[in-house]
């Protein structure tokens, strides 16, 4: 039998609810699919950092290189640890070390979902850069505390990074409806998203197939609700994929529907699995966050192992439960019901 090793970082908040209501799902997936897990759990978390220092261990990196996948459930406890401290403590070095440089965001209204807009027919994949651009790193401050104070923090694009994450969304395109929307802001910023507008040209050439648009991020929010039903495959930068992302969450019907999947697509490294939604530090632990988001994440960690069968049964018991109103509206059920509903749909 197939065994998957599975590195788990509830982290804090409602990662924790949400990471054990999933892997209920995951293991139930596993029984009826035939194949077996084998998971670690790791404390790396703001509480973590409070015992010893930091989010996990110097040697973190290397413990998850040895896994097949991450799945990470929310990290964040601004209360106690300032957010850029335990975002670049865990979750933004993951992302980075592993070259999980496609973070891929699916929105779309469930089945008895109630979204905000008029249109409920929309379907969208976004293909957000997840490893450079406006998230680099690179900057600094000189003159702290006085009036000549200064903070600089630089985008930086390569080449190696643009091509590949624009590969990647071509060809999510022709596994779809074929038409990508590359989103820069190339009238204002002349050089960055130039050159990405630019790359997308010389690719364009390669996947005659699909048809390509260039939108700029301001128009493409407005688009996104307007008429989001014209898009399929989105592709955009770092920090304009991480706000399109909100947006997409906002019109599928809240963030308890976000999923999200961060790929190595060289597959050398593992890719992480965790939904959009962070750790919501006020409903944490109390049995109310929604779990949608998180088991479908599960689903695009099977789908992403090979187990593309079992991935399909969960995304679809997903579906049949809210399609009973299960878990359609914050506060309707609570997290145990919800997953109740998705795992007697899965053995259904
Ligand atoms: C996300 C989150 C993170 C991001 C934060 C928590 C650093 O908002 O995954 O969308 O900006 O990437
Ligand atoms: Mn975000």
């Amino acid at each position: 039998m197939t065994t998957y090793k599975l590195a788990l970082i509830p982290g804090d908040g409602i990662g924790v609810d949400v990471t054990d209501a999933t892997m209920k799902v995951i293991a139930a997936a596993a029984s009826r699919f035939g194949f077996a897990l084998e998971t670690e759990t790791f404390p790396w978390s703001c509480e973590y950092y409070l015992e010893t220092g930091a989010m996990m261990p110097a040697d973190g990196i290397e413990t998850l290189r040895r896994f097949d996948a991450i799945y990470l459930g929310a990290v964040g406890w601004p209360a106690t640890v300032p957010d850029a401290v335990s975002l670049h403590g865990l979750l933004l070095p993951i992302r980075k070390a592993f070259n999980q440089y496609a973070n891929i965001r699916p929105h779309r209204l469930l089945p008895g979902v109630e979204g905000p807009l008029k249109s409920d027919a929309f379907d969208i994949l976004c293909i957000r850069e997840n490893t450079e651009g406006e998230y680099s790193g690179a900057g600094g401050r000189v003159h702290q505390g006085t009036a000549n104070e200064v903070a600089v923090e630089t985008s930086v694009f390569t080449r190696a990074g643009v091509e590949r994450i624009l590969r990647f969304g071509f060809e999510q395109a022709q596994a779809r409806r074929k038409h990508l929307t590359s989103v820069t802001k190339s009238n204002a910023q002349k050089y960055s998203m130039v050159f990405w507008d630019e790359v997308t040209r010389e690719l364009a050439a390669e996947y005659p197939d699909v048809t390509v648009s260039h939108m700029h991020i301001d128009a493409m929010a407005a688009k996104m609700v307007m008429a989001p039903q014209d898009l399929d495959v989105i592709v955009a930068s770092n920090l304009f994929g991480d706000i399109l992302t909100d947006l997409g969450a906002a019109i599928q019907g809240g963030l308890g529907f976000a999923a999200s999947a961060n790929i190595s697509p060289d597959r050398v490294n593992p890719s992480m699995f965790e939904p959009v939604h962070g750790s919501a530090p006020d409903i944490a632990g109390k049995n109310i966050a929604n779990p949608i988001a998180a088991i479908w994440s599960g689903a695009m960690m099977l789908d992403h192992l090979g187990q593309a069968e079992a991935g399909a049964a969960i995304l679809a018991a997903i579906e049949a439960a809210t399609a009973k109103g299960i878990g359609i509206r914050p506060g309707l059920n609570t997290t145990d019901e919800v997953t109740a509903a998705v795992l007697a749909a899965l053995e259904a």
